[in-house]
């Protein structure tokens, strides 16, 4: 099947969280059995794209709201396993930083619109449209109603929905970003309103996925406003576990590892890499070792973190590492634990790639306390490399690890809490001790196969199952 995925976000590329893993890995493993998938997204100036080579396959002049803005397609030489194309709109993408510019809305608009002007200009129409996330979500609407993209009503799209906390909302007033369409359909960008890329997409995809069965479970409750949407929907929508990358993701020729390792020889690699992340944090390594990664907010349960640090380090002979950035509030209150239990605690408030690889390989437990979780790759990276997950069970957590004490590989609690999370350490702490056991489980987890060379082809029988629909009668 010919397969454009659309995103706002893929790794190596442009990387904020797991939207760019998952897209960076996905069209990758849809190839390998036999698919013709391709990535199209912003370009932005990270290092990566500005170090790549490319060809303009495309030019077109976007007008937008009466403005005129040059915009180019380049097609990006790569080893990433799939054609990567870049949509580069002068003046509004080409920023360093993905997301966060008061112009978002615009910059997101303008991105899928040259991307529809592009794919109209195709000699073969790909079979399926797949959008990630709102950047992506007014892509389902434009071809279904906008007379510009007629051509385009018949192909199907997807939507997948990565993240609802965000939904790129703002005030009706932006409709004039958008394209001409047909005005008895307002209704499907209008949310209580505002306009929804989120909910025009859900209301206007042919299907709907979120990234674990929980989570969409979770959505039909509370969705952050989307809830009564999602539940009318449901017909339409599905929940699919993502899969990882376990190319990029393998301890035993992980670039960024101090030592690699296999599960056969984990003992030794896993023990360098331990010392090498101690000391260059200050750690003591014959401690258990507990890290966290991720953006420290309160989806992650990160708000409890300096409390739960404080208590956990105060009744068990623990160290703790922390790496991330996000509220101020939080990164203030780590700065301080850093200095009042030096040498126990320490944190890299940032966002450090190679780091993160060194926690998976070299820490003895994870933290993921998240309040919400749609599905959550660390805790896949970190059973991969033998670092056990402590998860409070939600979403893609509640679908991925399951209890040692019910025959699983992880710690499980249920509620949000401080209580819970030092609950929980103690746990861990008193696992570590029963080195049989601990040994026992690490081999065990690592075994686990997430691959997504096993759900790769999920998303395929999901595409196969939409049929070219009726080209309807215009209004
Ligand atoms: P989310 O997308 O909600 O942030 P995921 O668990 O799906 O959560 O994916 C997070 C991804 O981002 C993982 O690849 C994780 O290793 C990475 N990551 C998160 N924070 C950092 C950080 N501060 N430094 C390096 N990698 C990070
Ligand atoms: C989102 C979610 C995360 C998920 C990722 C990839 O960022 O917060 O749970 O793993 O998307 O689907």
């Amino acid at each position: 099947m010919k397969i454009l995925h659309i995103s706002a976000e893929c790794y190596p590329v442009a990387k904020v969280g797991g939207l760019a893993d998952v897209v960076g890995a996905l069209p990758k493993y849809q190839n390998r059995i036999g698919h013709k998938a391709a990535v199209i997204m912003p370009y932005y100036k990270t290092a990566w794209v500005e170090r790549a080579t490319g060809r303009v396959v495309f030019t077109h002049q976007l007008v937008v709201d009466g403005r005129t803005y040059l915009a180019e397609v380049i097609d990006v030489d790569n080893e990433l396993g799939f054609p990567l194309f870049v949509i580069r709109v002068q003046g509004l993408t080409d920023r360093a930083g993905v997301y966060g510019h008061p112009d978002d809305a615009l910059r997101f608009i303008a991105f899928q619109r040259v991307a529809l002007q592009w794919i109209l200009t195709f000699e073969t129409l790909p079979e399926v449209v797949h959008c990630h996330d709102h950047h992506t979500g007014f892509i389902p609407f434009m071809m279904q109603y906008c007379p510009a993209f007629d051509k385009l009503m018949s192909v199907p799209t997807v939507l997948s929905i990565h993240n609802a906390q965000y939904q790129g909302n703002f005030d009706k007033s932006g409709v004039a970003m958008l394209p001409r369409f047909r005005e008895s359909r307002y209704g499907l960008l209008d949310w209580y309103g505002q306009i929804n890329p989120l909910a025009a997409a859900i209301k206007c995809a042919w299907r709907v996925n979120t990234v674990s069965p929980s989570y969409m479970e979770e959505l039909k409750e509370q969705a952050n406003g989307l809830e009564g949407l999602l539940r009318s929907e449901s017909q339409k929508c599905v929940g699919i576990l993502n899969g990882i990358d376990t190319e990029t993701w393998n301890p035993k020729t992980d670039e960024y590892l101090v030592k690699n390792f296999t599960i056969r020889l984990r003992a030794a690699g896993r023990k360098a890499n331990k010392e090498a992340l101690c000391e260059e944090f200050g750690l003591d390594a014959t401690k258990p070792l507990f890290g966290f990664i991720g953006r420290l907010v309160w989806e992650k349960g990160a708000d409890l973190l300096p409390e739960a640090i404080e208590q956990a380090l105060n009744e068990y002979d623990i160290n703790i590492i922390l790496l991330g950035s996000g509220a101020p509030e939080i990164e203030g209150q780590l700065e301080q634990l850093k200095f009042t239990h030096k040498g126990r605690f320490n944190a890299h408030i940032g966002y450090e790639e190679r780091m993160s690889h060194q926690v998976y390989a070299g820490a003895d437990f994870l933290l993921m306390p998240s309040r919400v979780e749609p599905c959550g790759l660390n805790q896949l990276y970190s059973l991969r490399y033998g670092c056990v997950p402590i998860v409070r069970r939600t979403g893609g957590l509640k679908d991925t690890v399951v209890d040692i004490g019910d025959g699983g590989h992880g710690l499980c609690h249920d509620q949000t809490s401080v209580f819970d999370i030092v609950y929980s350490i103690g746990r861990a702490e008193v696992f570590f001790r029963e080195e049989k056991q601990f040994k026992t489980n690490q081999k065990q987890m690592m075994e686990i196969d997430h691959s997504w060379e096993n759900t790769a082809g999920t998303y395929v029988t999901l595409y196969e199952e939409l049929q070219p629909k009726p080209v309807a009668v215009k209004t």
